[in-house]
């Protein structure tokens, strides 16, 4: 969908938004793209039960949830929770489409970032684990299909970026020319690019230069946002009549327009923004602190 705004045209930018939101009712954006060759092969190979991490909002157990449930396979979830902190609306969710949920401290929760839990999965019918959000090699494949419905020429992809996996698909699968560029949702100046070339070396790819991250947008940290931030959101979501949430979407437009007005991109550029979907995560904006994330 094309976007218009007095910048863009002042500054002769094409610019368009692939709503991958419009994928799925529910499995929508990316996790659709990063879901879809996990699953694949965990059915091919007999698996029954997959088992996952995720916050209390967090959109990769949401969908995972739903296509386990539709796909007959068990689902386990680490959820990252303080004690007494009540359901939110994502995890009901979750456990009303069957995923089990398994309560986990913020140390128990860094550690499965390290390592994933052996016991347990040894413990399960036909385990297999998927990392948080997803990342795998696996996943960056269903990514990089976005590249085969862009159409004409794109000389930068904008996408939101959380665990890099999003980022690392499009560049190991862009077309030479085409540049990625991540926003980064939380504070990861360092480790963020260290995991997105980990999981491009992974799936065996050399691209190195065909995508950077764009640090100044973050308003904090993940799923923190300023009211301004809020503000921005409401009233870009009624300008381009674009479904946004503060956290990734929300950032990852923000971070475009400031570029823009910068002078970032070169007059003529052809510029497709990344709709990521997560909107089932704005349903509790607001009520939930960002700690809780
Ligand atoms: C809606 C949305 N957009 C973007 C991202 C970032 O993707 P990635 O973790 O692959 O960087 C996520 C998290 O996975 C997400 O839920």
């Amino acid at each position: 969908m094309p976007l218009e705004h007095p910048r863009f045209r002042e500054r002769e930018l094409n610019v368009f938004v692939k709503r991958d939101d419009c994928l799925h009712p529910i499995m929508s954006g990316n996790k659709w793209r990063k879901l879809k060759y996990p699953l694949q092969a965990a059915l091919a190979d007999g698996v029954r039960t997959i088992v996952t991490m995720g916050g209390r909002w967090s959109n990769h157990l949401h969908a995972l949830a739903y296509a386990c449930g539709q796909l007959g396979l068990r689902s386990v979830a680490m959820v990252r929770s303080d004690v007494g902190e009540p359901l939110t609306a994502c995890l009901r969710d979750c456990r009303a489409w069957g995923m089990e949920l398994r309560f986990v401290s913020r140390g128990e929760y860094r550690q499965l970032r390290e390592s994933p839990p052996d016991e347990l999965l040894a413990s399960l019918e036909q385990a297999r684990w998927l990392p948080e959000g997803g990342a795998t090699a696996l996943a960056m494949q269903g990514v990089g299909e976005i590249w085969d419905e862009l159409g004409d020429e794109v000389d930068h992809l904008i996408t939101a970026c959380g665990t890099g996996a999003t980022v690392a698909g499009l560049a190991a699968n862009a077309p030479v020319g085409s540049r990625v560029s991540g926003v980064a949702v939380l504070k990861g100046e360092a480790f963020l690019a260290e995991d997105i070339g980990d999981l491009l070396s992974e799936a065996g790819s050399n691209r190195r230069d065909n995508w950077r991250l764009w640090h100044d947008y973050h308003f904090g940290g993940y799923a923190k946002a300023t009211p301004a931030l809020l503000e921005f959101v409401r009233q870009s979501e009624a300008e381009f009549d674009l479904p946004l949430e503060p956290v990734y979407t929300g950032k990852m437009l923000y971070g475009f327009m400031e570029r823009v007005k910068q002078g970032a991109f070169a007059r003529g550029s052809r510029i497709v923004l990344l709709h990521t979907g997560g909107l089932q995560g704005q349903r509790g904006f607001g009520k939930r602190t960002a700690r809780a994330q």
